[in-house]
């Protein structure tokens, strides 16, 4: 069985010095000579996959599909349980391969981290949440990072793909690692590629998406890139493990300035007397230069509402600021409020109060075709009516239960339409999403702006 060696914790905290954000040169040595396979008939396995979520598990079937043998690592024998059950939310090509992984000898799920000493490469795809101030929770990469550390052994590839600050390689791989004698380049492989998969949306093959590595050392980016060649089209190396942070920062970043820049423009557009869809779809006619992002009840899942804190957060010990980046992330947290003051709005010219009316939810995931309600703004939105007194129920095909905000649970109600609502809030428009009643309901508040046109319909 490997060996649980202890090491000294080193502090991580975000890197540099106050003043500034420039990330030390790498202290250790080049390695010359040591193994720089992934596919090494020394280890049991040739990939280990650290947290099997929405981005561990797809990221494990595309690495064994393309014939490697893979264990999949998770704490949570309750996830594991609902993997081995083919219950996860996954894209019909990804079920597929599960069911065939499932039964084939070279993939392996388990909760026994000890065996990470038996694998090639590692992989650590764990969450990396922000709390309810809005400051990085590392709380879970620390600890899956830790352990990646105890068990590590002479030969493996250690990569971290989890977003989060630049420096994380480094102070939570790297220097331990270092501090147990197994320097990066020479003993071990340390690098960083951010995961760029889309949930829900299959338009774009595993294979298909290219990926960004960056490696503590060159010959780290080097054996990494070996890795991820096995399973991706085109991988592009960077010149440090930083720079691939911050990659995926700048692209998540980007995201959310644009959101927030497409809810401004609906404001805008509501008070100019225009459809913003009409403007975005006009623009977008326009093949260099823009590119089209729609407005909506505000951002969720574990990305956009989270990523961007990351760098303010470590903006914030250097006595930086972004100040675009700040505008964009304050606007996108108050788009749910917005949501609850329209409908109390829409409820007032109806003379109705918030207090005692219905209203129906439709769709409660952050985003189409997904079951993931984590930092959906429903959930936000559903809590501020049930506290100023409304009866809320919600609707949709993927998620069965959903937090009242209140301690409470609420259930999917199977008959919208026949549920009596005196408002209801198109939140999520899924494909299978049923809208065609929606003509008869009373007042109708449209979040998405995809709509058509009706008497009983208005525009966040
Ligand atoms: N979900 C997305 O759309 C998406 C897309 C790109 C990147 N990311 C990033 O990928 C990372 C993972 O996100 P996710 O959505 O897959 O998270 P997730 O919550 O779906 O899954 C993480 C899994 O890790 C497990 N885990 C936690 N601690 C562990 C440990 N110490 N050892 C082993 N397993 C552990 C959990 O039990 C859970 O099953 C995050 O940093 C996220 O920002 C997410």
């Amino acid at each position: 069985m490997a060996p649980n060696t202890k090491v000294k914790t080193l502090k991580a905290e975000p890197s540099g010095s106050s003043q500034s954000l420039h990330t030390q040169a790498p202290a250790w040595p080049e390695g010359a000579g040591t193994r720089t396979t992934t596919q090494d008939q020394a280890f049991t396995f040739d990939v280990a996959i650290v947290g099997m979520g929405y981005v561990g598990l797809p990221t494990a079937l595309a690495i064994n599909a393309s014939g490697r043998r893979v264990l999949g690592l998770d704490v949570s024998d309750a996830r594991l349980a609902v993997i081995r059950e083919q219950r996860a939310d996954l894209l019909d090509s990804d079920k597929e391969r599960l069911s065939n992984a499932l039964l084939d000898p070279t993939f392996m799920l388990s909760s026994d981290l000890s065996l990470l000493a038996h694998a090639a490469a590692v992989v650590v795809c764990v969450p990396t949440p922000v709390d309810e101030y809005l400051v990085p929770d590392l709380g879970i990469l620390r600890a899956a990072c830790a352990s990646v550390v105890d068990f590590a052994t002479t030969g493996q590839l250690l990569m971290l793909t989890s977003t989060t600050y630049v420096g994380s390689t480094r102070d939570l791989l790297a220097l331990p690692l270092a501090a147990k004698g197994l320097i990066p380049g020479r003993d071990v492989f340390v690098a960083f590629s951010p995961e760029r998969i889309n949930p829900g949306v299959d338009s774009f093959s595993h294979e298909d998406v290219p990926r960004v590595v960056g490696g503590v050392t060159p010959a780290c980016g080097e054996v990494a890139e070996r890795l991820l060649s096995a399973s991706t089209k085109l991988v592009h190396v960077v010149p440090s493990a930083d720079v691939a942070e911050m990659t995926k920062l700048v692209e998540n970043t980007f995201r959310a300035v644009n959101i927030a820049l497409a809810n401004e423009f609906a404001d805008i557009c509501h008070e100019l007397n225009m459809e913003v869809m009409d403007v975005i779809d006009a623009a977008s006619t326009k093949p260099y230069g823009f590119m089209a992002f729609t407005p909506g009840p505000g951002v969720g899942g574990h990305c956009i509402p989270c990523d961007p804190h990351y760098l303010l957060w470590q903006l914030r010990k250097a006595r930086l600021t972004a100040p675009v980046i700040e505008q964009a992330m304050a606007g996108i947290a108050g788009r749910p409020h917005q949501v609850v003051e329209k409908a109390r709005r829409i409820l007032s010219d109806r003379n109705h109060g918030v207090a005692g009316a219905r209203v129906m939810v439709l769709g409660v995931a952050y985003k189409p075709d997904v079951e993931d309600l984590r930092e959906s703004p429903a959930l936000e939105i559903i809590a501020a009516l049930i506290a100023d007194g409304a009866e809320v129920a919600f609707s949709d095909p993927w998620c069965r239960t959903a937090p009242d905000g209140h301690g409470g649970t609420l259930e999917s109600e199977q008959s919208p339409a026949d549920w009596g609502a005196d408002l209801v809030i198109l939140h999520t428009r899924h494909s299978q999403t049923e809208l065609d009643w929606l003509a008869g309901a009373p007042a109708v508040l449209d979040t998405t702006y995809r709509l058509p046109k009706a008497d009983n319909v208005t525009r966040l």
